[in-house]
């Protein structure tokens, strides 16, 4: 179904390209300068919810559980990426993360990981189903940080766009990650034109009253084929003109870095204590240029970028006793090769096969 591994390019530098080939040993670099220091690793392709910009209401085929890499298998890509990399920011996505059983075995096994830029920074993406009864656990295994995906604050909405009816749960999951004292506390909002373009202010309310960070997301091309439709987006700027109607906005001047979402300073006002939210405008405000991303799948596949339409094999090496060197050396390769940018808006674009659910977001 994907495309196969294809010998990777060695990572040699081009005349005249102003990187020696002694500067990119030891990192993750890729031809066009860019160097990733954070890495998304899919724990499982499988979710509990069918939120309809990432999966198709059936679900889709899982992969199978022998494909998926073992905990010990992600351990040691993991090792290989902090130890040889550098890599700073090790993140968990899905599918659902929380649906691997090994999650705890795994953070903690991270968390004793030091590269040259010490232990790296542990970070969870999930929809917060069942969250209040792991976060205790996750926090004394070494997570650091937590990002809930939470669309509506309306159960009904929450229902139609998520497909099951579990609002209460993932606020449960969002309060006890609270409670737990994990910051920044982040929320991520896809927002879909006449689904949850009333959750705007809602969603920020919510968050700025609690000290959360808030990122609205533009939905992105990766949900199921077909369905994403560039005249139906709901802009950054239109979220921005929303977020600016209610509240007082002033852009953030903090350096952006490689962080994908443009921050903004919300000023307090008598409902909440003032505070900041962000917006990642993926499709209209590409920020391929910064991208320090690197990600991995859950059947060990490396992507160098979200949009790839090819993946590099790590499972198999490993599998048939490839060395750390050899791990390290075709993982470069795949880097090497990152696309520029994403090219959503180019003529001939194509969407990925795999969903958001099977890359990791
Ligand atoms: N566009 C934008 N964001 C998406 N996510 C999932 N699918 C899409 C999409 N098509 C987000 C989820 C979650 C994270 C894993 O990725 O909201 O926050
Ligand atoms: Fe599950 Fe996340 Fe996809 Fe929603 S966006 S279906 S929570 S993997």
């Amino acid at each position: 179904m994907h495309s196969l591994t294809r010998p990777p390019p060695a990572p040699l530098v081009p005349i005249g390209h102003r990187y020696s080939s002694s500067m990119l040993l030891g990192q993750l670099a890729d031809r066009h300068g860019r160097v990733a220091r954070d890495l998304r690793v899919s724990l499982t392709d499988r979710c509990n919810l069918r939120c309809s910009y990432c999966m198709p209401a059936d679900g889709l085929a899982w992969l199978p559980v022998e494909g998926t890499l073992t905990d010990d298998e992600v351990l040691r890509l993991l090792r290989v990426a902090v130890e040889r990399f550098g890599v700073t920011c090790i993140r968990f996505t899905g599918g659902e993360p929380l649906l691997r059983r090994g999650l705890e075995r795994i953070v903690a096994g991270a968390a004793g990981l030091r590269g040259a830029h010490g232990r790296p920074e542990l970070a969870l993406t999930t929809n917060g189903l069942g969250l209040d009864r792991r976060i205790d656990g996750l926090r004394a295994a070494g997570l650091d940080r937590v990002n809930i995906s939470l669309d509506s604050l309306d159960r009904a909405r929450y229902a139609r766009l998520s497909r099951r009816d579990r609002l209460d749960d993932v606020l449960a999951g969002i309060a006890a990650t609270d409670r737990a004292g994990l910051r920044p506390l982040k929320i991520n909002a896809v927002v879909m034109r006449d689904i949850n373009e009333a959750d705007i202010v809602p969603l920020a309310r919510f968050s700025l009253e609690r000290g959360y960070e808030l990122r609205f997301i533009e939905q992105m091309p990766l949900g199921p084929a077909g369905e994403w439709r560039r005249d139906a987006l709901v802009s950054a700027d239109e979220i921005l003109a929303e977020l600016g109607a209610t509240f007082a906005l002033t852009p953030a001047v903090e350096p952006r870095g490689a962080a994908p979402a443009a921050l903004w300073h919300v000023a307090a006002d008598a409902g909440q204590p003032g505070g900041r939210v962000g917006v990642i405008a993926s499709v209209t405000h590409p920020f391929c240029g910064a991208c320090d991303r690197t990600r991995l799948t859950s059947d060990g596949q490396v992507r160098s970028c979200l949009f790839s339409r090819d993946e590099t094999d790590l499972r198999g090496l490993l599998r048939s006793g490839g060395s750390d060197d050899d791990l390290a050396r075709v993982w470069r390769g795949a880097q090497w090769g990152k696309p520029r940018a994403h090219g959503i808006d180019a003529p001939g674009f194509q969407q990925p096969e795999r969903t958001m659910s099977a890359i990791g977001g």
